[in-house]
């Protein structure tokens, strides 16, 4: 009896490690057959990218890992640069998770002053190859840690003025990115889709109080060969009162700063806003439609709200031509050219082609978290990795019309009745269009 036990304790004591083994060659053998097997999802591929040409071979590829690489890039400097302050303000390697809140990253006096008096002598890290890169990213990289920068002209009063009406709360607040020589563009926009005041919708007649700015850099004898337009400008802003300047050159790769700068003057100045377009001064907007899908868009989030008894709840709302899966442009000759050595990875989704819509306390969101995103020369880009960051998409729409109407179909108005945005028309081309609109409206 005794002995029997001894031997099925040996047989247990030989047999279970056998066994064992066998599993785990088993397991490890599935697992490798399984691995040679795999073939990645197929990923439509939605966008070209920027400036490249229309031949299949300048399709944007799809993503080969993940957009933010947990591992740091050693070799490009805004990975680098992020990296930095994603462990700055990092709860858990912090130990304090009461102090999310990061306080805001402000310039030391010093780097302020070196800044104004010669860039040169700003502390921005130097790239290996900077001497061989383009005019323009040299000048982002030597600018990019600075991001304040003051108000020439300003409009406190834009959203406080007419409290009387109880008209002081914009349901849209439309904000251009325009330059100083643009007249013609802001005006025919102030004629047309961008009119302050309260705007009728479409289908809907409610629509809502709109107000128009455009934001506006430096263009003049100190930032380049301009002529010196600011006495023409001072004139219409005396007579429109819808500029908003900041003291920066007004060139393509500064333009992140206009959505950063504008999203501060937007929190002190309208924080109330209820939405917020942004766009560029050659662009067509059914103002009137907009606000209609708009109106929706607000009854929606309120019923939400209110099943859930959520009451809080705020709308995170962005809509747009989204663009995914697009990866940086390594075409040195072409505008939108990021070196490797400056970024590696894809983008994340974002909203492009000349405007977006979101809701006002996005907007502030986005405010907040763009302290923790490094600046990136394009400017819809950024807006994406913002939106990265508060772990949120941009939602497509497609009445966001980049790459405008098929010729035939351009001047009949009708053609424009599920259209928001279409890019791009040209001053006239806005006016005579919008007429064309008013009177075919009943038509179509
Ligand atoms: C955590 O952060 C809060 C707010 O910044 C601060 O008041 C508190 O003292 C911090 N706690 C610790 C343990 O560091
Ligand atoms: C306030 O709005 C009303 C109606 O739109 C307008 O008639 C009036 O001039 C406005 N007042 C100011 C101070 O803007
Ligand atoms: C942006 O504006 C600043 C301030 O005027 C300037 O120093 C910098 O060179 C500009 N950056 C680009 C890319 O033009
Ligand atoms: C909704 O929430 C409020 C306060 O949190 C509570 O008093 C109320 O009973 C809730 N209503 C429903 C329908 O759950």
């Amino acid at each position: 009896m005794a002995r029997c036990r001894c031997n099925g304790k040996l047989l247990c004591m030989c047999l279970l490690p056998c066994m064992m083994t066998g599993h785990l060659l088993i397991y490890v053998m599935v697992s490798i057959f399984v691995t040679i097997s795999y073939t990645p999802p197929q990923i439509i591929v939605h966008y070209i990218a920027p400036g490249a040409s229309t031949n299949s071979e300048a399709l944007a590829r799809h993503p080969m890992g993940p957009f933010w690489n947990l591992r740091l890039e050693e070799s490009a400097l805004w990975n680098r640069l992020q990296h930095v302050w994603d462990r700055q303000h990092n709860p858990i390697l912090r130990g304090n998770t009461s102090a999310t809140k990061v306080p805001k990253t402000k310039l030391s006096p010093l780097v302020k002053e070196a800044c104004s008096s010669d860039p040169y002598k700003c502390l921005a890290p130097r790239l290996s190859d900077f001497d061989s890169l383009p005019e323009q990213m040299r000048a982002f990289v030597l600018s990019m840690h600075c991001r304040e920068y003051p108000l020439l002209i300003n409009q406190p009063g834009m959203c406080s003025g007419n409290r009387t009406f109880g008209l002081d709360n914009p349901m849209l607040l439309i904000a251009v990115k325009s330059q100083v020589g643009n007249f013609e563009n802001r005006q025919a926009i102030r004629e047309t889709w961008g009119r302050s005041g309260f705007v009728r919708g479409e289908i809907n007649r409610r629509g809502g109080l709109v107000r128009t700015v455009f934001l506006l850099g430096r263009q003049d004898s100190s930032t380049g060969p301009y002529p010196d337009l600011n006495r023409l400008l001072e004139l219409e802003n005396q007579q429109f009162s819808d500029i908003l300047q900041w003291d920066f050159r007004d060139t393509f790769f500064n333009l992140t700063l206009k959505d950063l700068l504008f999203w501060h003057w937007l929190q002190e100045h309208c924080p109330s806003a209820v939405f917020i377009f942004k766009g560029d001064d050659d662009v067509f907007v059914r103002t009137g439609a907009l606000l209609d899908y708009l109106h929706k868009q607000w009854e929606e989030h309120n019923m939400w709200r209110a099943s859930r008894n959520e009451t809080e709840a705020l709308m995170d709302l962005i809509v747009g031509d989204v663009i995914s899966n697009a990866k940086p442009n390594r075409e040195p000759t072409v505008k939108y050219y990021i070196p490797e050595s400056f970024y590696k990875g894809v983008y994340p989704p974002y909203a492009g082609g000349g405007g977006v819509v979101y809701s006002g306390s996005l907007a502030l969101r986005l405010r907040e978290v763009s302290d923790r995103v490094q600046l990136f020369p394009i400017d819809d880009v950024y807006l994406g990795m913002c939106l990265h960051r508060l772990g949120l998409s941009p939602r497509h729409h497609p009445g966001f019309l980049t790459f405008d109407l098929p010729e035939a179909e351009k001047d009949k108005p009708c053609a424009y009745r599920s259209v928001l945005l279409v890019h791009k028309r040209s001053p006239k081309e806005m006016l005579a269009l919008w007429r064309r609109l008013q009177t075919s409206r009943a038509r179509c």
